[in-house]
């Protein structure tokens, strides 16, 4: 089952707030450089693609063609990437051996199925393609900024599956893992910014607290957005490359 469903409410959220700005992506676009073919003409699948950001600066970053799948309507329809495609992780609307490399970006948690998703990548993909998976994993959740505010949160991550599921998956159909790095990014220029434009729809682990854990981290946040207001909001997320 879904953890969330992106329908308009949550599609709208999320399109409002969890867009980075070009100093959070400036760091993902050194590290998916070092694991993506980035040639021209190169086919990029950007799989939950969401509202298009990774598409959109895939393509203006790398030259590459990128197929944006995603499953939900709502998130299609806010996309700033002009050619979504409808279509699930496990049913690929895509030929076999059509790809040079997929990007997973904060979408292996909403998965249940990863050796559905796994296979279909193999399907997919050409051989020695990479498949570069931006995520908070289980027991990883630390350098999320917002768990400050909402340790509770970090319990929701835990639920999430770690490395070494994911890569289980992935192993069961002959990928291997051959890199994991922590990449730390830029979410806000301030904490009064994150603070103000906080929007617990659009972040899976705030929808899942309780409303009352929830309203003592939105507290906890505000006094701390009141005693450093301008201090940048620095997150870390693994990436974590199988082949
Ligand atoms: C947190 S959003 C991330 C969107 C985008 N990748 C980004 O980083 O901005 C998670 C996305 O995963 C999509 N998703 C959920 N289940 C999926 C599935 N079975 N196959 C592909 N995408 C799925 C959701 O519709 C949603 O757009």
């Amino acid at each position: 089952m879904a953890r969330i469903v992106y329908d308009d409410r949550t599609a709208a959220a999320f399109a409002a707030t969890r867009h980075l700005a070009p100093d959070g992506l400036a760091s993902w676009r050194a590290a998916v450089a070092r694991h993506l073919p980035t040639t021209a003409g190169a086919r990029v699948l950007d799989l939950g693609a969401g509202t298009g950001t990774w598409a959109t600066a895939f393509h203006a970053w790398y030259d590459v063609d990128v197929v944006a799948v995603e499953p939900s309507a709502a998130m299609r329809a806010r996309s700033g990437y002009p050619e979504m495609v409808g279509g699930r992780a496990e049913a690929l609307p895509l030929a076999a051996a059509s790809l040079d490399g997929a990007w997973l970006s904060t979408v292996i948690h909403h998965l249940p199925d990863l050796p559905a998703v796994a296979a279909e990548l193999r399907r997919t993909l050409r051989h020695g393609a990479p498949v570069l998976i931006r995520s908070v994993f289980a027991g990883r959740g630390g350098g999320i900024s917002l768990f400050r505010w909402f340790p509770e949160a970090l319990w929701v991550v835990e639920s999430y599956p770690s490395v070494a599921e994911v890569c289980a998956a992935f192993e069961g159909v002959g990928f291997a893992p051959v890199a994991l790095e922590p990449v730390p990014q830029v979410s806000a220029a301030s904490l009064r910014e994150a603070a103000d434009r906080l929007r617990r729809l659009a972040h899976t682990p705030l929808l899942l607290l309780d409303d009352a854990d929830y309203a003592r981290g939105v507290r906890r946040m505000r006094a701390a957005a009141g005693r450093t207001p301008d201090a940048p909001v620095v997150d870390t997320m693994d990436l974590l490359v199988l082949r």
